[in-house]
Parts: C-alpha cells; structure tokens; sequence
C-alpha cells in the first residue's frame, strides 16, 4: 500500500515535470497535433477518392496517428491555455471547450470509438469507403461547436 502511494506520488511528480511548459507552448503542440489529424485523413481521403491505391500499411499508419491523437485530445486541452491562439494558423480554440466541457468531452470520446470501428471494419478499399465518412463526421461535428476561425 505504502509502496503504491509512493509510486503514484513519483508518477504524478514525472507527469507533472512533462506539463511543466509554458501554456503557448502548449497551443502550439496541440496545433501539431490537430495537423497529424489533417494528415492522417488525407492519407485516407486519397484512397477513398480513387487517388491512390488501397495499402493497408498506409491506413494503418493513419488509423494508428489518429487513434493516438484521439484518445490524447482532452488533455491537449487543458484549461492553462484558454483564450489562447496558436502562433500561426487559421484556427484556434472556441472557449466553449472549457465552458462546455463535458459535451467537448463527448465530442472526444465519440471520435476515439469511430477511429476504434474504422480499425477494426476497414480490411479493403470498400470497408475504408464506409468507415470513412463516420470519422470525417466526428471531425466536423467538433469542429463545428469547438474550433473558431481566426
Ligand atoms: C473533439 C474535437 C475535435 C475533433 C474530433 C477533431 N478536431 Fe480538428 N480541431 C479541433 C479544435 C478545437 C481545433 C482548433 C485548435 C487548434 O487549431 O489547435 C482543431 C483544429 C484543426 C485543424 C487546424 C489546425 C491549424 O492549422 O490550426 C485541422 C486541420 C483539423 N483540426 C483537422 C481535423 C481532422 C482531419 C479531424 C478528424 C480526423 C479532426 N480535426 C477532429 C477539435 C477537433
């Protein structure tokens, strides 16, 4: 029991060293992120739009990134960087996502079951032509509440 409660106290200590950075740094990680999701569908727009042949290693890599951006996307977040903009960029983050934070939560997690469906649907180019627009839809769906222009 002891050793739990010195053991979480280290893991929390490690984490909290890993946060420690200032805020715009911060935006700006999370901007990258947000253009890993950019990428990630592109790679797979490309093979649903006849642009490029089906590889299931290439959906793999970009239902992996997106899997990953996923399920980090609250805690890229964090309420240190409200009212913040990224250095450059179109977009930015609405303040609704602090202020309505249980639905942006939602939002979140219905992305991370549609990236988990499409993983586990997609074995050829028609199950990533129907697995496809569920994930485009949760980007827009959060996109359309939570991220402003400017
Ligand atoms: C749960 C909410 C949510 C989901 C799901 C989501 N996004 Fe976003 N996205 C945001 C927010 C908030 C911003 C604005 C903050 C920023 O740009 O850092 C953003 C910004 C972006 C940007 C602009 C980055 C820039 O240059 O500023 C792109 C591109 C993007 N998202 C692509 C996607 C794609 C593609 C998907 C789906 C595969 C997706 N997003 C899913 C919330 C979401």
């Amino acid at each position: 029991m002891r050793r739990t409660i010195v053991l979480t106290g280290t893991l929390l200590f490690a984490a909290g060293m890993a946060l420690a950075q200032s805020p715009q740094e911060q935006v700006d990680k999370t901007q990258l992120a947000m253009k890993s999701n950019l990428t990630s569908a592109i790679a797979l727009s490309d093979i649903v739009r006849d642009k490029k042949p089906y590889d299931q290693a290439a959906v793999d890599k970009a239902l992996a990134e997106l899997d990953d951006v996923a399920k980090r996307f609250p805690s890229l977040f964090p309420e240190s960087i409200k009212g913040l903009k990224p250095t450059k960029g179109e977009y930015s983050a609405s303040p609704k996502i602090w202020t309505e934070r249980a639905d942006f939560e939602a939002h979140s997690a219905a992305f991370v079951k549609a990236v988990a469906q499409a993983k586990s649907n997609i074995k050829d180019v028609n199950s990533l032509k129907a697995e496809f627009p569920e994930i485009n839809k949760q980007c827009m769906a959060c996109h359309e509440k939570f991220r402003v222009k400017g």
